[in-house]
């Protein structure tokens, strides 16, 4: 197996084979149709398709499903990995009378299938058969947990003043059962069934101690259906996520992570080396946006729909020149224009981490579709990130017109787990 660092994340390109041919994994199905659970059990003590010491006759995986990321890493998987196919993210609340041991212990089981799953391997329990066939994916799962979490464990002590309630902002709309919850998890991964088969190992896995509050559901470009790694586009087409801090930036970390060991109580240092997720399902009123011309679109953000450039010109990494004007006098990206008033220098240096899945949940009863922006951003204090830029675009921002704000939760992701250890543990045993 060989192992290449990106950014934070070691993504390590399995070297594992498949098990068998595909006659063979087509007679595994003929016989799970018949026989059911049992021999799910029995085929994947043999080693499942793709595990490690699959021995003879194997077809390698391709790069997309032998693509494994690293549970065990200073980070957490799922932040700065590059954006995956699909995904889910939910959040649960603990059941009535599940306090700090049934929350330790659903971290427990929660890593253990985490750390499985990512690896290829089969769940740790009655394993449904769902990934069966497929690598790793690059199956990403995070963990993180919300203000709730703390009064019922009993840890509000320890509750960071960075996870307070973000403000309201006037544009908001907001769902209270689809916001915030006890534990939240975002699962990411580059095959639909590998994503669908960690979900329900995790939902199964969650048993009595907690229940599933809110679930969504969302997608990313494909690997591979472009001729070459691009910037994602988003459901109204434009280039998003060009301005993104990059982990090879200086203040990278600093902007994204809680640094380990800072200053800070100290009843607090389990959360160095984590970041804080802010969560936001925002519906793109398509209809209304799809009647805006070529050039009106481009207004909203400032930018070309076709390359990301600013529009002033230059390709998409090159500089937007916000003093610049027009002809007319005025500037040419816009004073409204989503970009200008979200750049960290009309923001006092606020950054964060945008790293969204879009979603389609069909259409409307009126007609429109359902379908938007799982926005998720991380940072490493929503005070300097999230909360001032929001404020800032909830003021004026033209794109306001045009989606809408349906959901919100903000949630403390520990640091990734040290050999042995689950995530949290050293909030929940600290
Ligand atoms: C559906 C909602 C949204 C859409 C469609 C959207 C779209 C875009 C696009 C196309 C860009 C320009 C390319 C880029 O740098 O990524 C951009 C930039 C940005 N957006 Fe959004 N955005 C949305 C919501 C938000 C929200 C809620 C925030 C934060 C509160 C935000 C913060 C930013 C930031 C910080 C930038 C980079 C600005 C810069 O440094 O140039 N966006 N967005």
């Amino acid at each position: 197996m060989t192992s290449v660092t990106e950014s934070n994340t070691d993504i390590a390109i399995s070297r594992r084979k498949l098990l068998g041919t595909v006659g063979a994994a087509g007679a595994t199905g003929l016989a799970l149709g018949g026989t059911g659970g049992a021999l799910v059990q029995s085929a994947l003590a043999e080693g499942p398709p793709g595990a490690a010491g699959a021995s003879s006759g194997g077809t390698r995986l391709s790069a997309v499903g032998a693509t494994q990321v690293a549970f065990h890493a200073d980070r957490q998987a799922g932040i700065t990995t590059p954006l995956q196919a699909k995904g889910h993210v939910l959040a649960f609340d603990l059941a009535p009378g599940a306090g700090r041991k049934e929350a330790a212990a659903l971290m427990r089981r929660w890593s253990d299938t985490a750390r499985r799953l990512m690896a290829g391997e089969t769940a740790p329990t009655a394993d449904t058969g769902i990934a069966l066939d497929a690598g790793p994916s690059s199956l990403t799962v995070t963990f993180g947990f919300g203000h709730s979490f703390f009064e019922r464990t009993g840890l509000a002590d320890r509750r960071p003043t960075a996870l307070d309630p973000l403000p309201e902002f006037s544009a908001d709309r907001l769902d209270p059962q689809r916001s915030n919850g006890d534990l939240w998890v975002q699962i990411g991964a580059d095959d639909g069934l590998v994503a669908f088969h960690a979900l329900r190992s995790l939902q199964k896995d969650a048993g009595e101690a907690a229940r599933v509050r809110w679930q969504m559901n969302g997608f990313n470009r494909s690997p591979g259906a472009t001729a070459a790694p691009m910037t994602a586009r988003n459901l109204m087409g434009q280039v998003d996520g060009t301005n993104n801090p990059k982990p090879s930036q200086p203040d990278f970390d600093k902007r994204i992570f809680v640094p380990a060991g800072g200053p800070g109580p100290a009843e607090h240092a389990w959360m160095g080396g984590g970041s804080y997720a802010v969560v936001r399902r925002i519906r793109m009123l398509l209809d209304e946006w799809d009647k805006r011309s070529l050039a009106q679109q481009e207004q909203v953000i400032g930018r070309t729909k076709a390359t990301g450039a600013p529009l002033t010109g230059g390709t998409e990494t090159s500089r937007m020149e916000l003093d610049k004007l027009g002809p007319d006098g005025k500037p040419v990206i816009p004073a409204n224009a989503h970009a200008r008033i979200s750049a960290p220098e009309q923001n006092g240096g606020a950054a964060m981490l945008r790293r969204p899945f879009s979603f389609h949940d069909g259409i409307s009863a009126d007609g429109a579709p359902d379908a938007g922006l799982l926005f998720i951003c991380w940072q490493a204090d929503p005070l300097r990130g999230f909360v001032p830029v929001q404020r800032k675009l909830d003021r004026g921002d033209a794109l306001s017109e045009f989606i809408r704000h349906e959901s919100s939760g903000l949630y403390a992701v520990p640091p990734g787990p040290r050999a042995g250890e689950y995530v949290g543990q050293r909030l929940l045993e600290g």
